[in-house]
């Protein structure tokens, strides 16, 4: 057995939040240059959609969907939908977050702590179990 093989993204399931911002965008090529299958999704609908449909035209698989991380609801149901698709979520990159020019302690608390934790625990629940096993 090829021990190496546990790192590739090949066929993986690879989720990106914020993902027409600069990080994201660049996570999402990043990680279907290596073969993963994207979902990207972010509060800017049409900018995450220009982000497949550069990936889709590179031959690789991505998906847009809105998504705010501040939105518990709207956080659970697109997890729901993005299981019912494809079956799991093998990468999570959590990477919507504040940035230090409006380090404002209420927008900080909602995107840092709500945000990032929303996606990543118990409001996905029960689908952390399922969708994000790697980080249990
Ligand atoms: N760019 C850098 O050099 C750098 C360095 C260190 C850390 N970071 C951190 O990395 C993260 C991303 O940085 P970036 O430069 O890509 O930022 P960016 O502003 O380019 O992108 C952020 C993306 O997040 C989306 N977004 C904002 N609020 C959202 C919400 N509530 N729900 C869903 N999507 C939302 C925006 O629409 C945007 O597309 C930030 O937390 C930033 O602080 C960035």
């Amino acid at each position: 057995m090829n021990e190496l093989k546990i790192f590739s993204l090949e066929g993986k399931i690879a989720f990106v939040t914020g993902a027409s911002g600069n990080i994201g965008k660049m996570a999402g090529r990043a990680y279907a240059l290596h073969g993963a299958r994207i979902v990207l999704v972010d509060i800017d609908l049409p900018g995450a959609e220009e982000v497949a449909e550069e990936i889709c035209q590179a031959g690789a698989e991505a998906m847009e969907l809105k998504m705010d991380v501040t939105n518990p609801a709207e956080v659970e149901s697109v997890v729901r939908n993005v299981i019912d698709k494809y079956g799991r979520i093998d990468v999570l990159f959590n990477n919507v977050g504040i940035k230090k020019i409006d380090r404002a302690i209420e927008r900080a608390f909602s995107l840092d702590f709500e945000g990032l934790w929303g996606c990543a625990s118990r409001k996905l629940d029960p689908f952390d179990w399922i969708g994000f096993p790697a980080i249990r």
